[in-house]
């Protein structure tokens, strides 16, 4: 028999790093939305000042009711000591409220632990301030969405899966299309091209699929890579390989 599962401790603050799945408030978990509504404060990550939270816009669309909000910033730099610098702030203003005995939720796109902030935010807090007590709620990532949208089964049988970002250099990326019966590229951005070339050249593109902004309003679905115009339909994109053709 299934358990019944524990709601939010209301008893002392606490910090829930919450997945928040792929942009379709329908794919917020019955637990994610429970702690979301009963929590104090809620952070939201987004990499510009004064730039739109995306995780805030997907969240406001499925809570019950007005939220305290504070917006952090992450900006989209790979200098680790910039980055680091940013980690720090935010996980000093979090213990900050956690500490004074609230219960807090940091969300997060998808899984918190698949490519997220959250993983460098978390280990910074359990590091400076190993007193706050964190709690991880898992999250639909945006691969679920992606090959459920697509109606491409992931894996099945023996198969192996593969679930890496697009690498700079794409020669590993070769092997790697080898190796394994399905591909998941995430992080595509601007290497759309690149890719695109590279699944040509490997004669994998026909077996290929893009989804971007899934579950967002701006969703699109392209089956046909070459057909690809748009360079930035790259951003916020999950690319689906399949070895071999099943269609
Ligand atoms: C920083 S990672 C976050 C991954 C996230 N934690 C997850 O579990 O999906 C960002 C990458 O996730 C993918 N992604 C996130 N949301 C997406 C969406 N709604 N549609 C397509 N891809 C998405 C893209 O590959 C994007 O470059």
């Amino acid at each position: 028999m299934c358990s019944d599962h524990k709601k939010v401790d209301t008893r002392k603050g606490k910090l829930y790093g919450i997945g928040i799945g792929p942009g379709d408030p329908g794919l917020l978990t019955i637990k994610a939305k429970e702690i979301l509504d009963e929590v104090d404060i809620i952070f939201v990550p987004k990499s510009e000042d004064d730039g739109k939270s995306c995780a805030r816009s997907i969240i406001e669309r499925a809570l019950s009711g007005k939220k305290d909000f504070t917006e952090l910033t992450f900006p989209m730099t790979r200098n680790k000591k910039t980055l680091k610098a940013y980690w720090k702030k935010a996980a000093g203003k979090i213990a900050g409220e956690v500490r004074g005995n609230k219960n807090a939720a940091f969300v997060t796109i998808g899984d918190p632990f698949i490519f997220s902030t959250y993983i460098y935010l978390s280990k910074t807090l359990r590091q400076d301030f190993p007193d706050v007590d964190i709690e991880t709620i898992p999250g639909i990532s945006s691969f679920n969405a992606a090959s459920s949208r697509l109606e491409l089964p992931l894996v099945e049988g023996n198969e192996r899966l593969a679930i890496l970002p697009v690498p700079k250099d794409l020669k590993g990326l070769r092997a790697t299309l080898k190796s394994f019966d399905t591909v998941i590229l995430m992080k595509v951005a601007s290497k759309l091209d690149k890719v695109i070339r590279l699944l040509k050249e490997v004669k994998l593109i026909k077996n290929s699929a893009l989804i971007t902004h899934a579950g967002h309003p701006n969703e699109a679905i392209i089956r046909d890579l070459s057909s690809i115009k748009d360079k930035k339909l790259g951003y916020l994109s999950v690319i689906i390989v399949k070895r071999k053709n099943r269609s």
